[in-house]
């Protein structure tokens, strides 16, 4: 089944309200929070106190994916704000495992992201802790970007060590995903597809969302 997560950083942040309810209307799953520092990424976005603000307006699970240095200074202030599923780059921690068991301590889902130039393999020995993996298809830091092609080799592996652990467990993919792309992504074995840009430029999010999840469907098969 996959799983469609708007990424709520090409809404239109002064109708925040009103977009998540469009976009859960619209049949979205759940909700991609992108949280920038100004130091991980060079771009700065929302904290917990807005996570905590847009909880109130949907029960949409919330699938936050922390850009930022030091992730496990803030595991506390966004479980408590209402993440449902925290993802924290490999790159960011040096203290992955800790990060990890706190999320889940918390009762929270945990993900796990590389950057496009971090070997996937590097998170392997990790994977049997996590609930989510995410591979990124842009430079993490801003939307409106394209997708990179080469990531896929990094989704196909991904997904056989998967297999071939038996374990359970979701692969998301970020950047440049749209129609063309998500059949790719999917075609290599991602399950959650983040759809920022691509999504919200257009008018009727419900067909937005349609559409991607027809083209993710025939690539499934
Ligand atoms: C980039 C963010 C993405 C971004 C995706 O750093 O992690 O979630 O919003 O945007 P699009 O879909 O426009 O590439
Ligand atoms: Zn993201």
């Amino acid at each position: 089944m996959i799983k469609i997560s708007p990424s709520m950083l090409a809404a239109d942040f002064a109708n925040l309200e009103q977009e998540i309810t469009a976009v859960q209307l619209a049949g979205a799953d759940m909700l991609h929070i992108d949280v920038m520092d100004g130091h991980f990424v060079p771009n700065i976005t929302f904290g917990p106190d807005v996570v905590k603000s847009l909880r109130s307006k949907t029960d949409l699970l919330f699938d936050v994916h922390l850009m930022i240095k030091y992730p496990l200074q803030y595991i506390g202030a966004f479980a408590k704000a209402g993440a449902d599923i925290i993802t924290i780059h490999y790159e960011a921690a040096d203290d992955v495992r800790e990060t990890i068991g706190q999320i889940h301590a918390l009762g929270k889902k945990a993900g796990l992201s590389v950057k496009p130039g971090t070997p996937v393999e590097e998170i392997y020995g990790f994977l049997p802790m996590l609930d989510m993996a995410l591979i990124m298809t842009v430079e993490p830091g801003f939307g409106g970007q394209s997708f990179m092609r080469d990531m896929l080799p990094k989704i196909s592996s991904l997904k056989q060590k998967i297999l071939d652990g038996s374990l359970h467990m979701d692969i998301e993919v970020d950047g440049g995903i749209d129609r063309n792309t998500a059949k790719e992504v999917i075609g290599a074995g991602a399950n959650v597809l983040v759809s920022g840009s691509a999504l919200f430029k257009q008018k009727d999010y419900k067909k937005a969302i349609e559409e991607l999840r027809a083209t993710s469907a025939s690539a499934a098969l």
